[in-house]
């Protein structure tokens, strides 16, 4: 059974038990906590809390989601994708465990004829939680499992959360047994590869509080009400349903394999392929990921999940290497993804060619790094070779895998083809060095996170309501003061606090607009500055305030004020943002989507996706438009609407938007600008001032971002650019409009002298080259150049001169070695013609042999040396010993 059938069996199912089909949310939803949706229930969080109403008592969904912490793993199991659909079905307070194991139940065993997946019930193994005998007897008596079959298991395998603080509680999993060939018998509990696990049904009750681990956290209480959760996973059941072997094989990977072996010319599955077939499957894995992350608008980046985007492409090139590709080939990856996922996800028909560049703009990049990481290894072979060493560093092979991204089986496999090893120990403890100290970091976010529980009392009393759209000063009560994590009753004069409110106009930062700054004051004479105002789970106000006079308590009736002209700033920032969004699709069309934004007063940042950088005239255009718009005078009305009645009036989605929310619309001058967006903004185009556009640049591969000032600090930056240009005026002694002309002229001569004293410098170099030569001494049978050169010559200086004489020793055996000094320090070089290396003398071991005469170190290739030491007065020394060497030599 094709993938696409079994996703509409699994909902037509459901459907037809009156769930509500939701469409898959985005994989990356606004919640710093969370990389990526790793659950079909993540969309639904607020649902399970009872923050807000769901659309519907009863759902079904296939959402799509991406879980990388078993990268590793990928290809090595058979089970292991890190993009997988999962198919879940939802009640939220409506049926419970019964209902949940009939509906399971019957979808997969009922007859193909019936709807079902016609799976033979005997194959099929419940699991429950340890104290779980309501689910044994559902499954027992009711459902008919033998008592034999059905296993209890642990906190560890039976209780489930999503690994952070929220909604949990225990689960039951059915798994299907694959049969002798895969393992032992003994069901799940002994086996999981071959008792798979195919469906988690949790009986979603509690909310749990923080701690590492699947087991190490604690219980707080229970839900409002009594929940469903599950959620099969499609690519397993797909690999059970079409009888392969592993979840790489199903309809929907397989075609990439397929890709691969035509460009590769190794063949999956061949005899003794295994190391082969890992690749292959890490291929078809991972593009399927990159693509879907990049569809929901990742980019490859340094950190993050630009960083897991980046990992993935990295690892596919690599893979595909290994398998013996020397070519370009992502783009046929990508696009035979994009032909098996199209059909159920047609956002990647639209979005094809852009998703295609950015995979390959990343593989180039990568290529380009492993060219440049490829260098350095081959300096560290050459150093190791001429150091007498047949083992390559550990901290080179870190080098190479930490700044070029080269893993350590790709270092591993280069040293063995120039017949070399690697110290692997020494690695091994670097990357473990490094590992600890980013598992530091995570703790100490971590445990920023563990110390949220303190508003948990806040999330529970409902959202604060924002008055800040239509006043600037509102009166508010305060519901929570919260002092170093833990909440207190009052607040006193100098102590640092969050305050809570049940109401304010303060705006919280979000959607790229900075929160406003202000005051909360009461009647008593308190007073509090607002420095900071941030959102708690997207719905509580916490303001960050110093208090400065009298006491805040619990309770006590106050005003908040927000500071007219920071917000005055902030809203031309973020209205002069979409000035500038409307203007960059304009003039670049619809593809050049946002990736991001930060608005602060009188500045503003966007960053949006695009392969090439802007062109000056395109960037006077969208200047241009931007203040033409100002211009214009157009009014700024919101509204709020349906999401997909937002979208179909043509208004700019990000991602991160849910299915069924209501959403803000923020339009200025009708088409000109449509966008949602939960921030503030000018009443009319005209208060956001002048637009000025500082610079656009790159940000990683594919994104480019775009600088402006607004209002006042436009004027001031004019302003200032203006006094610039006038002092260079003045200190050329011409009219500002002959400045351009005049800096030309300039420059020209400038080049012109340095092209002279180049010149200069060449003659003197030959006429010295030729005394060098002159008072050749031969060695033996070899012609030996070495002297120390006392005039400021660097070391590219010295590099040039000894080349040039290595050249005019053509076909004898010679040895050059040139020393300078200067500042304290020694650069020198040796080079060696092909006559001279045949007797044995490399530049590489010449050097090694005098470097440390001069209390110095160096490498380089057998033709070409340098290095440095720093004694100057040891180079008689040196000068003599490289006469000895050649001597010796023959
Ligand atoms: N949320 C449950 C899981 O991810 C169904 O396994």
């Amino acid at each position: 059974m094709q993938t696409h059938e079994i996703r509409k069996r699994f909902l037509d199912h459901f459907v037809n038990a009156g769930h509500t089909e939701i469409p898959s949310a985005s994989l990356i939803l606004d919640d710093p906590n969370q990389l990526f949706v790793v659950a079909g229930m993540v969309p639904f969080v607020p649902y399970f809390l009872g923050d807000q109403t769901p659309p519907a008592a009863r759902a079904t969904s296939i959402q799509k989601c991406v879980r990388t912490l078993d990268i590793e793993e990928v290809g090595i199991t058979t089970r292991h994708n890190t993009f997988f659909q999962m198919a879940g079905n939802f009640s939220f307070g409506d049926y419970f465990k019964r209902e949940a194991i009939g509906f399971a139940w019957s979808l997969l065993t009922n007859p193909l004829s019936q709807g079902g997946f016609g799976i033979d019930p005997t194959r099929l193994w419940p699991t429950v939680y340890l104290d779980d005998d309501e689910a044994e007897g559902i499954w027992r008596d009711e459902i008919g499992v033998p008592a034999e079959r059905i296993q209890r298991r642990g906190l560890k395998d039976n209780y489930w959360s999503m690994g952070v603080p929220g909604p949990c509680g225990p689960c039951s999993e059915i798994f299907y047994d694959r049969g002798p060939e895969y393992g032992v018998e003994g069901g799940p509990e002994a086996d999981e590869d071959r008792y798979i696990e195919i469906w988690n049904l949790v009986f979603m009750q509690n909310v749990r509080g923080p701690g590492g681990g699947k087991d190490a956290f604690e219980i707080l209480g229970p839900l409002p009400q009594k929940n469903i959760d599950t959620g099969m996973g499609v690519e397993r059941v797909a690999c059970i349903l079409q009888g392969v072997d592993n979840v790489y094989e199903t309809d929907l990977l397989k075609p990439v394999i397929d890709v691969a072996q035509r460009l590769t010319g190794r063949t999956y599955g061949a005899p003794d392929g295994s190391a082969d077939d890992v690749r292959f499957r890490v291929i078809a894995d991972h593009t399927r990921t990159a693509v879907m992350l990049i569809a929901d608008g990742v980019t490859p980046g340094n950190d993050g999940r630009g960083y897991v985007l980046r990992r993935l492409l990295r690892r596919i090139v690599r893979a595909s290497r290994l398998l013996g590709s020397q070519e370009v080939s992502m783009g046929a990856y990508v696009e035979s993804v994009l032909a098996t996922m199209a059909p159920s996800y047609p956002e990647l028909a639209e979005r094809g060619a852009a998703i295609t560049a950015t995979a390959v703009g990343e593989e180039t990049a990568f290529l380009a790094t492993l060219a440049a990481g490829s260098k350095l290894f081959d300096d560290a072979a050459v150093a190791t070779t001429s150091a007498g060493k047949k083992q390559i560093s550990g901290a080179d092979a870190f080098t190479l895998h930490d700044t070029y991204g080269f893993p350590i089986d790709l270092t591993l496999e280069m040293a063995a083809e120039a017949g070399l090893t690697v110290d692997e120990q020494g690695f091994t403890e670097l990357m473990a060095e490094q590992r600890a100290r980013a598992k530091a970091d995570a703790t100490a976010r971590k445990t920023g996170h563990a110390d949220q529980s303190v508003y948990r009392e806040f999330l529970d009393r409902g959202p604060t309501e924002f008055t800040g759209f239509d006043e600037l000063v509102s009166e508010a009560t305060v519901l929570g003061i919260i002092g170093a994590g833990s909440s207190q009753p009052v607040a006193t004069p100098g102590q640092q606090v969050e305050i809570i409110l049940d109401r304010t106009p303060l705006y919280a930062e979000a959607g790229g607009q900075t929160a406003d700054v202000g005051s909360i004051s009461s009647s008593a004479g308190a007073r509090a500055q607002v420095t900071d105002v941030q959102k708690i789970a997207k719905s509580v106000f916490r303001h960050v305030a110093t208090v400065q006079a009298g006491e805040f308590a619990v309770g006590d009736v106050v005003v908040a004020q927000v500071d007219p002209r920071h917000r005055r700033g902030a809203t031309q920032g973020h209205s002069g943002t979409h000035l500038i969004g409307a203007a960059l699709r304009q003039v670049l069309g619809s593809g050049a989507t946002q990736a991001g934004s930060l608005n602060r007063p009188g500045y503003l940042r966007f960053d949006f996706r695009a392969q090439s950088g802007l062109s000056d005239t395109q960037r006077g255009e969208i200047e241009e438009i931007a203040n033409d718009a100002v211009e214009s005078d157009f009014p700024v009305n919101t509204f709020e609407a349906g999401l997909d009645e937002a979208k179909a009036m043509g208004a700019m989605a990000l991602f991160g938007e849910n299915y069924g929310e209501r959403v803000r619309v923020v339009e200025i001058g009708g088409p000109f600008s449509m966008e949602l967006c939960g921030g503030t903004h000018v009443t009319s185009s005209a208060q956001v001032g002048p637009v000025t556009v500082l610079g656009e640049a790159s940000v990683g591969s594919g994104v480019r971002r775009i600088e402006a000032f607004v209002g006042l600090d436009a004027y001031r930056y004019l302003s200032r650019e203006r006094a610039l240009l006038a002092a260079v005026s003045s200190s050329l002694k011409v009219p500002s409009e002959q400045v351009p002309d005049r800096v030309a002229g300039i420059v020209e001569r400038l080049r012109e002298a340095e092209k002279q004293l180049e010149k200069v410098r060449a003659d003197a170099a030959r006429a010295s080259a030729a005394t060098l030569i002159a008072r050749a001494q031969r060695s033996g049978s070899t012609l030996v150049v070495a002297a120390r050169l006392d005039d400021g010559l660097s070391a590219g200086d010295l590099r040039g001169l000894a080349t040039d004489l290595r050249g005019r020793l053509g076909s004898e055996p010679g040895v050059v070695a040139l020393f300078s000094a200067m500042d304290g320090k020694v650069p020198f070089v040796v080079a060696t013609t092909a006559a001279a290396r045949d007797l044995g003398l490399a530049a590489g071991s010449v050097l090694g042999e005098v470097a440390p005469l001069i209390g110095g170190r160096g490498g380089g290739k057998p033709d070409l040396a340098q290095g440095s030491g720093t004694d100057a007065d040891a180079i008689d020394v040196a000068l003599q010993r490289i006469q000895e060497l050649a001597g010796a030599a023959g």
